[in-house]
C-alpha cells in the first residue's frame, strides 16, 4: 500500500475557513430561515473592472482564430504582463526589476506554499502570530515542524507575537532564524508595517544571513503615503527578499487566477556546503518543471488593470471596500469595542468584548447577529481573544450587518 506524507495528520483539524464553512453550514441547516451575512473568508464580492472584462472579451475572440490563437504559453508568464507590472507597480517607488525577475501565478497562495519546493528541510523558520494559516501549514506539510501542542503551536516554529500591547508590531527575533514570513498590510490583524519596521526585518536577514517571504497582497488597500507597498522599497531588501502579490484583492481576481512573484537575481541561499545558489534560477526551474503558466486570457485580463481606465476602476474597487471597512469599525467602536486594521487594510481586526474567546464571540455573532466572521485564535495562539471581520461584501449587507451589530448584545 502507498505510504502517505505523515506530516499531513500533524495538521490541526482543517484549514481555517472549511471549518468555519463547516459551522456556518451546520448553523444555516438548525436555523433554515436566518440570513446569515458572511463577513469571513476575505473573498471579494464585486464585478470584475469593465477593463478586465472587455480584455477579456478580446483575449477569447483571439482564441478562436488560428492566426492570433496560443498553445503553451511561457511558464513564467507573458513578458507583456511582466513587464507592465514593473512599469506600474515598482518603477514608480524607485524599484528597478527585471522582466526575468517577475514570475506571473494563479495566486500568492499557492506561490507561498510552492516557495518550499526550493528551500531546504533544515530552516529555523519564523512567523508573526496571528499568522495567515497557509505559512505554517504549508511547512508543517514539508516536514519543517514536530506536532502541535494544545495552542495549536508548532514544534520547531519561532512564533513571535503581537497584540494590543505591542501595537501589532513584530520585534526581530532575539535568536538565528533562516526563513521569515511577513505579511504587509497584515491578513489577519488589518495593521500595516513602517519603513522603520521593515528596515529593521532587513537587516536583521543581512545579519544573519535569513531569506524574508514577503506576502504583499493587500498593498493596494494602504491610503497612508508613508508606509511602504513593496519590501524591495527598503534599501538592502533585493539581496534578502521575496514579495508575493496578487490581482486578488485589488481586480477581484479571486475567482480568476492570477498573481505574481518577484525573486531578484541577487537573493541567494546556500547548500549545505556553503556554496551560494541564486534563488531566482531555482524558481525558475521549479515554475518550468511543475507549472505552465496562467491562460492567456487571463494574463490579458490582469494586463487591462495597468490601463489607465483600468487603474482608475481597481482604485475605485479598493475604495469601495475600504468605506465598508469604515463602517464595520466605526459600527463597532459605537458599541465600545476596540477595533484596530481597517484603514490601509480589507480586514478590521477586534478585541472580543467581555472576555469572550474567539470561538465564543464566532459563535455569538452568529446566533445573535447572524453574522460570520473568523475566530482570532483560528489564526495563531495569540490571536485568541481577537476576531476578524472581512469588509469584502456588498455595500448593502455591510451597513445591514453594522445594525444588527448595533442591535445585540454581545456581551
Ligand atoms: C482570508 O480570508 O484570509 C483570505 O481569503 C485568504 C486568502 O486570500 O487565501
Amino acid at each position: 500500500m502507498a505510504r502517505v506524507n505523515e506530516n499531513f495528520l500533524k495538521l490541526k483539524s482543517g484549514y481555517l475557513f472549511p471549518e468555519i464553512a463547516r459551522r456556518a453550514k451546520a448553523f444555516m441547516e438548525a436555523h433554515p430561515a436566518a440570513d446569515v451575512i458572511k463577513l469571513g473568508i476575505g473573498d471579494v464580492t464585486e464585478p470584475l473592472p469593465p477593463a478586465v472584462i472587455r480584455a477579456l472579451h478580446e483575449a477569447v475572440d483571439e482564441m478562436a482564430r488560428r492566426e492570433t490563437f496560443r498553445g503553451y504559453g511561457p511558464e513564467q508568464g507573458y513578458e507583456f504582463l511582466r513587464n507592465a507590472i514593473i512599469e506600474h507597480e515598482f518603477r514608480p517607488r524607485g524599484v528597478e526589476l527585471d522582466a526575468d525577475e517577475v514570475f506571473i501565478s494563479d495566486g500568492a497562495k499557492c506561490d507561498t506554499g510552492n516557495i518550499l519546493d526550493i528551500l531546504g528541510r533544515d530552516n529555523k523558520v519564523a512567523v508573526v502570530d496571528p499568522v495567515y494559516p497557509v505559512y505554517v501549514d504549508t511547512n508543517v506539510m514539508a516536514g519543517h515542524t514536530g506536532p502541535a501542542d494544545e495552542h495549536g503551536r508548532y514544534a520547531g516554529l519561532v512564533y513571535i507575537p503581537v497584540h494590543a500591547e505591542n501595537d501589532f508590531v513584530p520585534e526581530v527575533p532575539n535568536e538565528h532564524v533562516d526563513l521569515i514570513y511577513l505579511c504587509y498590510p497584515n491578513n489577519p490583524t488589518g495593521t500595516v508595517a513602517t519603513r522603520e519596521t521593515l528596515q529593521k526585518w532587513v537587516e536583521y536577514a543581512h545579519e544573519h544571513g535569513a531569506l524574508i517571504l514577503f506576502d504583499a497582497a493587500y498593498e493596494a488597500y494602504i491610503t497612508d503615503p508613508a508606509i511602504p507597498h513593496s519590501i524591495f522599497e527598503i534599501d538592502g531588501a533585493r539581496d534578502v527578499a521575496i514579495e508575493f502579490r496578487s490581482f486578488s484583492k485589488n481586480a477581484g481576481f479571486t475567482g480568476t487566477r492570477c498573481a505574481f512573484t518577484v525573486v531578484p537575481k541577487t537573493v541567494q541561499g546556500t547548500t549545505s556546503a556553503g556554496e551560494r545558489v541564486p534563488l531566482n534560477s531555482l524558481w525558475n526551474r521549479r515554475q518550468s518543471t511543475k507549472f505552465n503558466g496562467v491562460a492567456y486570457i487571463v494574463q490579458r485580463g490582469a494586463a487591462a488593470v495597468y490601463t489607465p481606465e483600468g487603474k482608475q476602476q481597481v482604485r475605485q474597487l479598493v475604495d469601495f471596500y475600504l468605506e465598508n471597512a469604515r463602517l464595520l469599525r466605526e459600527g463597532l467602536q459605537s458599541i465600545g469595542i476596540d477595533v484596530y486594521g481597517g484603514i490601509n487594510a480589507p480586514y478590521v481586526w477586534l478585541k472580543t468584548p467581555g472576555g469572550l474567546s474567539s470561538w465564543e464571540f464566532f459563535d455569538r455573532l452568529l446566533e445573535r447577529a447572524h453574522l460570520l466572521g473568523t475566530p482570532g485564535s483560528g489564526f495563531g495562539a495569540s490571536g485568541e481573544g481577537y476576531f476578524r471581520l472581512s469588509a469584502f461584501n456588498s455595500r448593502e449587507q455591510i451597513e445591514e450587518a453594522v445594525e444588527r451589530l448595533q442591535g445585540v448584545d454581545l456581551t
